[in-house]
C-alpha cells in the first residue's frame, strides 16, 4: 500500500465547513450527485435484494445517496448519520419517500454507537474524511450481518490534483485509488465491484472555482481568507500550469465499491 499517513485533520473545521455549505451543497455538488446514483446502481447490478431489513447510511449530508437508495430499495429500518447535526433536516424533506422507520444521529461515525446485524451500510463521498479508515471498516464489518452489503464511495489520489500541485492544503486525509482498497477492508469482506472514474469540471475564474469549493464544503481542511493579491497569484499559477482554452479545470476522482460480508 502506498503512504496512507493522513495529513492532520481538524474535525471541527470539517464540520464547520460542511455546516456552512449545507444550504448550497445539494445543487453545487454535481459530481457527488452523479456518484450517489452510480453507487446505488452498482448495488442493483450486484444483485442486492429489493428490500433490506436494517440500513445505516453515514455522512448522509443533504441526501443524494439516501434518495437514490430509497428509489431503488425498501428498508424496514433506516439510520442516517452525519457529522453535522443540521443534516437532520433531510428527514423532513424525505417524508414522502420514506416508509421505513427512520432516525438520524449526528456525530463522527468513528465513535457513533451502531446497531447490530445491519443488512446494508452505505456512504457516498464521505470516507475520504476518515483518518483511520481500516479501523472504521473493521468496526463496520462487525455490525454487518453475514451476507450483509457495503456500498461506499470516496476519492482517489487524483482528487483535486491541480490544487495539490499548487500547494493547497484543501486535501481530505484519506484519498485511496481503487487498487488500494483491498488491504483497507478486513477479512470477511469481499469486494464485488470497484471502479474509479475521474471527472473534470471547468471554471471561468479562480474565484468561481473557490466559490464551488466553499459551496460544496469540500475544502474543510484548507486555509481560510484570501487577499486580492493572493487570489491573483493563485489564478496566474493555475492558468499557467493547467489553463485550457481560457478555463480552469478541477479534477474529481470518485472511487466506488460494493462489497459483501462473506462469513
Ligand atoms: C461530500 S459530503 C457527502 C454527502 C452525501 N453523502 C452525498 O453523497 O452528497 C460529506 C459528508 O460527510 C460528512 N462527514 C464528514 N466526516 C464525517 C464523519 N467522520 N462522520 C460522519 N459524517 C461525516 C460531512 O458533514 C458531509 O455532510
Amino acid at each position: 500500500m502506498k503512504d496512507m499517513q493522513p495529513p492532520h485533520l481538524d474535525q471541527s473545521r470539517v464540520q464547520q465547513s460542511f455546516r456552512r455549505g449545507l444550504e448550497s451543497y445539494h445543487c453545487a455538488a454535481s459530481v457527488q450527485a452523479e456518484t450517489a446514483g452510480r453507487l446505488a446502481r452498482m448495488l442493483q447490478e450486484e444483485g442486492a435484494p429489493r428490500h433490506f431489513g436494517s440500513v445505516l447510511e453515514f455522512g448522509c449530508g443533504t441526501g443524494h445517496l439516501t434518495r437514490q437508495l430509497l428509489q431503488r430499495f425498501g428498508a424496514d429500518c433506516l439510520m442516517l448519520n452525519d457529522l453535522v447535526p443540521e443534516a437532520a433536516q433531510l428527514l423532513q424533506t424525505l417524508e414522502k419517500e420514506i416508509q421505513a422507520h427512520t432516525r438520524f444521529r449526528s456525530g463522527p461515525i468513528e465513535s457513533l454507537p451502531l446497531p447490530q446485524d445491519l443488512d446494508l451500510i452505505a456512504s457516498a463521498s464521505t470516507v475520504q474524511w476518515i483518518s483511520d479508515l481500516p479501523g472504521l471498516m473493521a468496526r463496520l464489518a462487525l455490525h454487518l450481518k453475514p451476507g450483509g452489503w457495503l456500498a461506499l464511495s470516496g476519492f482517489g489520489r487524483g482528487q483535486f490534483r491541480e490544487l495539490a500541485a499548487l500547494g493547497s492544503a484543501a486535501a481530505a486525509p484519506c484519498y485511496l485509488d481503487a487498487d488500494e482498497w483491498l488491504p483497507v477492508l478486513p477479512e470477511g469482506l469481499e469486494i464485488l465491484q470497484i471502479e474509479q472514474c475521474p471527472v473534470v469540471l471547468e471554471f471561468d475564474s479562480a474565484l468561481q472555482l473557490l466559490k464551488h469549493l466553499r459551496q460544496t464544503g469540500v475544502n474543510g481542511n484548507a486555509q481560510r481568507g484570501w487577499s486580492r493579491r493572493q487570489l491573483r497569484s493563485f489564478e496566474d499559477a493555475y492558468r499557467a500550469q493547467f489553463g485550457q482554452r481560457g478555463k480552469l479545470p478541477l479534477t474529481y476522482d470518485p472511487v466506488l465499491l460494493v462489497a459483501r460480508r462473506t462469513g
